[in-house]
């Protein structure tokens, strides 16, 4: 798909599909929008009366297609809501709508005309954004032969505009297409079966990423972890054939660029979580293999951090372990000793998340960085709290806390900020050894970060339980069903807009 910025009239170009972006209700929507009417003028004033019959709403969500059979360059027109407010989540989600109408009507050329009110380049990164990502599809398995043809993808996305410099144009489509890119990315990881993509194929695609996007890699295996006494992500990935591992990116900034600032991202990368001996049920496992999405979100993110011009040092640690049962597998029961020295013991092998993340967090805190941000699909418990679509963040830091909702809030990924109850560190407290794993169902994503916080080496740190938005059951909006690449855009807007 190529993604290009067209600096003539939207009107003029002889594409299949033209998405018209509308703000006004059916009546007021062809009187307020100079593009429509013009258009309009070309269909001899039959857009008016279409509008007005399907009921045509400003708000995002239901497109209207109209063939214009010859009468105008575009083949089609799509026209779609937006919202009245100048709101960038209601942009995305009324391209994204119809960049899904257009490819289901077969378009293969599509332009993007932006809003009149606001023909900018945050909006035409918007536009881009939410096309392509509404767009995705997972297909690596599909034999065609076997499932008859979907629709094709478009070959080119364009945005065309008169008004927009055509240099902050092509600047805003790059931002978009390597946003794009990384989401996608994690997409794919989380995506992929727990047969193909174990602890070592994981370090191999990060090597890959690393080679493309300019990283530094390193990776470190059994041998190196149990020399640095990380006993907790060792234990956790003992009993899988594929042995776990810690892999370690690193961004530095061009020097005419650097803030100085270093950020640690740590990852939560389980391949495959059958809760180990305190076994899932065949039900609760069945999605398990996208308990790699922190760990997902990371290498998207370090993907982007380059062609982003991220002004930060960024190291992205990934914890990577396979959640197996086999005679060397850990126990409830067992204590293990973390990399920072602090013991814990094993209620349930199945809350492993925590563990990985330990010895993850303490590698990457001894890295010089000044600040550390774990993702993890932590805790079922944080999904019954605020639901499917919302992540819970947890921060010893207030300031922290706001860049990281700030970031949230540009990129319409809801963040809600948990409370670190310190009540609760009762609830994990050792009966023999420092800390438990499990601190029971009362408060379960408030005492998994409680957890996690003996680990951030007294760092300001933001946590995200991601396990609810890593993943959905139905695609929603710009979102696709399966991996959504949660995360990716949250932290590519902290790290490289001018929040910090
Ligand atoms: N990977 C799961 C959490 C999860 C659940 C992610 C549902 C996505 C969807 C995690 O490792 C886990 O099993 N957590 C346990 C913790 C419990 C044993 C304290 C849970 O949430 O039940
Ligand atoms: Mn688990
Ligand atoms: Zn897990």
């Amino acid at each position: 798909m190529q993604i290009t910025f067209d600096p003539s009239h939207p009107a003029t170009l002889p594409v299949d599909a033209l998405v018209v972006p509308v703000g006004a209700t059916g009546d007021d929507a062809v009187a307020t929008s100079p593009l429509l009417r013009e258009l309009d003028a070309g269909l001899d004033g039959a857009l008016s009366g279409l509008l007005t019959d399907a009921r045509f709403s400003g708000s995002a969500g239901r497109p209207l297609v109209v063939a214009t059979l010859g009468r105008l360059p575009a083949r089609r027109l799509i026209i779609t809501g937006i919202g009245a407010a100048a709101d960038h989540e209601s942009l995305r989600l009324g391209y994204a709508a119809a960049a899904s109408v257009a490819r289901e009507a077969g378009a293969r050329t599509i332009a993007l005309a932006l809003p009149a009110e606001e023909a900018t380049g945050p909006a035409a990164t918007a536009a881009i954004e939410a096309s392509c990502l509404a767009l995705y599809r997972f297909t690596t398995y599909f034999g065609t032969a076997h499932r008859g043809p979907d629709a094709a993808d478009p070959d080119t996305i364009t945005v065309a505009d008169t008004t927009l410099d055509p240099t902050a144009g092509q600047a805003a489509i790059d931002r978009a297409a390597a946003i794009v890119t990384a989401t996608t990315l994690a997409r794919d990881l989380v995506n992929e079966p727990a047969n193909v993509l174990d602890p070592a194929a994981v370090a191999v695609r990060a090597a890959q990423v690393a080679e493309a996007s300019g990283l530094e890699f390193t990776e470190i295996g059994v041998t190196q972890l149990e020399e640095m006494g990380a006993g907790a992500i060792l234990a956790v990935g003992r009993g899988s054939r594929s042995e776990p591992r810690l892999i370690h990116l690193i961004y530095r900034p061009p020097a005419e660029i650097a803030s100085g600032r270093r950020i640690g991202l740590v990852g939560k990368t389980i391949t495959f979580d059958t809760g180990g001996y305190s076994i899932k049920t065949g039900e609760g496992m069945l999605d398990m293999k996208i308990d790699m999405a922190g760990g997902a979100a990371v290498l998207g993110t370090m993907s982007a951090l380059s062609s982003l011009r991220c002004p930060h040092e960024v190291h992205g640690v990934i914890c990577a372990a396979e959640n197996m049962i086999s005679g060397d597998a850990f126990r409830p029961g067992d204590i293990l000793t973390a990399m920072n020295g602090v013991t814990i013991e094993v209620l349930s092998t199945d809350a492993e998340g925590r563990l990985v993340l330990a010895d993850g967090m303490v590698y990457t805190a001894r890295q010089g960085v000044e600040e550390l941000i774990d993702l993890a699909t932590l805790t079922g418990a944080a999904v019954v709290a605020l639901g499917n679509t919302t992540a819970a963040v947890f921060s010893t830091d207030d300031a922290l806390w706001q860049r990281v909702a700030a970031a949230g809030q540009a990129t319409g990924e809801d963040l809600w900020r948990m409370p670190l109850t310190p009540a609760l560190n009762e609830q994990i407290r050792g009966d023999v050894g420092d800390i438990k794993n499990t601190g029971g169902r009362p408060g379960g994503a408030i005492s998994a970060a409680l957890f996690l916080e003996r680990f951030r080496e007294g760092l300001p740190w933001a946590h995200l339980d991601i396990a609810g938005p890593a993943f959905g059951k139905t695609a929603r909006g710009y979102l696709p069903k399966g991996a959504t690449g949660f995360g990716v855009r949250t932290l590519l807007e902290y790290l490289s807009a001018d929040r910090g």
